[in-house]
């Protein structure tokens, strides 16, 4: 019988074993996480959501408090649009978070940047260019390109000097999205060197629409693009992701073609996650009925979470002035639309209730927003219960080498 362990996925002559530990914003999927992966012969993503809070709480930077204070005079008024971040700070921040975790790489793995167009930061083009590149200069192996069609990003880093050189792929979540994509870059002779291909079951956003996503499934779409791929004599890795659960449960993408898998949920309660261990608790004890997909997030897409998250129903005050990752060019963002409604229907409240976005900077920030991936409710059956009635929390090496070698669809428990 096949396990994971008995693939392996390959960059021209350089070979991994392929699993790759999914990009978690803001800072679950840490530098330390991503390490272990590369550690171990896979590969990690760090992120690049909110670098600037990232580097500040890893280096004891002031980047948010710095900009906080520029924009002081500000927080009191409900138009956003002057907020800016500067480029030359974004680059210096993501030059120090890669260039330091790229520096502690061991293993023969590799460590990739997981990086979100959604993230539009009051300058859409200008900052997610800054954001790449400033990667590329830190030494990341390579980008993960996400939420959002990224049709123009590969323009944005082509004349940096290792474009052609660092791994670049894409997210996508249907083959249109794929062909979109390639015919937006044919003329720049560089074809993305993998694709993850995410389905419905995965945390984080969803690429589907709210109304129907629980009727599309991760392997129909997987072997459509393979099939397309195949067609068009196209050789790119393939990469699912979204409910992978086992051991088995990858070696059955692996057989059926697939270069590799990444996944994420199972590492959401290991040591170096980033989760505070009581969100790790949380996601322990869930059950099916407390994951909801919802549409709270302001970046338009759906995203699954647990329902008992902080994030939901909270009105705090939009704190644009620290983060503002997600105002659009324009510098509007929908939970300060939802927000300012509230404030104006209850006029003498001091604290408002706003169910319809959440403030998502603040709160992914703060770890009380719980994306999850579908699977969550069966975390339980990865660890042990200990006599406290907590779980224990495992080590990312556990859950890798869990995946590498399982088979029979068996989850390993880790030694008490
Ligand atoms: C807590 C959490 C946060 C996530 N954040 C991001 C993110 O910031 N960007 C992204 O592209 N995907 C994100 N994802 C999706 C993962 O990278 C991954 O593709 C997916 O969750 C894999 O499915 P699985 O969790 O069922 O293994 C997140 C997933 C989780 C569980």
């Amino acid at each position: 019988m096949k396990r994971v362990d008995d693939f392996r996925l390959r960059f021209g002559k350089q070979e991994l074993v392929p699993i790759m530990i999914g990009g978690m914003g803001v800072d679950i999927s840490t530098a330390e996480l991503a390490l272990e992966a590369a550690r171990l012969g896979g590969v990690g993503h760090i992120s690049d959501a909110m670098v600037p809070t990232v580097s500040d709480r890893r280096f004891k930077t002031s980047f948010v408090k710095d900009k906080q204070k520029q924009y002081k005079y500000n927080v009191a008024n409900t138009d956003k649009s002057e907020v800016q971040f500067d480029l030359g700070l974004l680059a210096e921040a993501t030059r120090l978070h890669v260039g330091r975790t790229m520096e502690a790489k061991k293993g023969s793995g590799m460590v990739f940047i997981n990086c979100m167009e959604k993230l539009t930061m009051n300058a859409p083009r200008e900052t997610l260019r800054t954001r790449l590149c400033s990667a590329l200069d830190g030494g990341i192996d390579g980008i993960t390109l996400s939420a959002g069609l990224h049709l123009g990003s590969f323009g944005l880093m082509e004349d940096h000097p290792r474009f052609r050189d660092a791994k670049l792929g894409i997210i996508i979540s249907s083959l249109r999205a794929l062909q979109l994509f390639l015919r937006k870059n044919a003329k720049l002779n560089r074809f993305p060197d993998f694709i993850v291909v995410e389905g419905p079951l995965a945390g984080g956003h969803l690429g589907f629409d709210i109304k129907d996503w629980a009727k599309y499934d991760l392997r129909t779409i997987v072997l459509e693009v393979l099939q397309y791929l195949k067609n068009e004599h196209l050789d790119i890795p393939v990469i699912p992701a979204g409910g992978i659960f086992t051991g088995s449960d990858a070696t059955a993408f692996l057989e059926e073609g697939a270069a590799a898998i990444q996944v994420a949920t199972r590492f959401t309660v290991t040591n170096e996650c980033g989760l505070p261990e009581k969100v790790m608790q949380e996601y322990l004890k869930a059950s099916e009925a407390d994951i909801e997909v919802n549409t709270v997030s302001p970046t338009g897409y759906p995203m699954r979470m647990l329902k008992s998250s902080p994030a939901i129903g909270s009105g705090i005050r939009p704190n644009c002035e620290a983060y503002g990752y997600l105002l659009d060019g324009n510098g509007h963002c929908s939970y300060i639309e939802a927000y300012n409604k509230q404030v104006e229907l209850n006029p003498e409240a001091k604290k408002v209730i706003v169910m319809e976005k959440t403030c998502l900077c603040t709160h992914m920030r703060n770890f009380d927003c719980w994306t999850c991936g579908h699977y969550t409710y069966r975390l339980k059956d990865t660890t042990n219960k200990l006599a406290d009635g907590k779980y224990q929390i495992l080590s990312a090496e556990h859950v890798f080498k869990d995946y590498q070698f399982s088979t029979d669809q068996q989850i390993s428990l880790p030694a008490l």
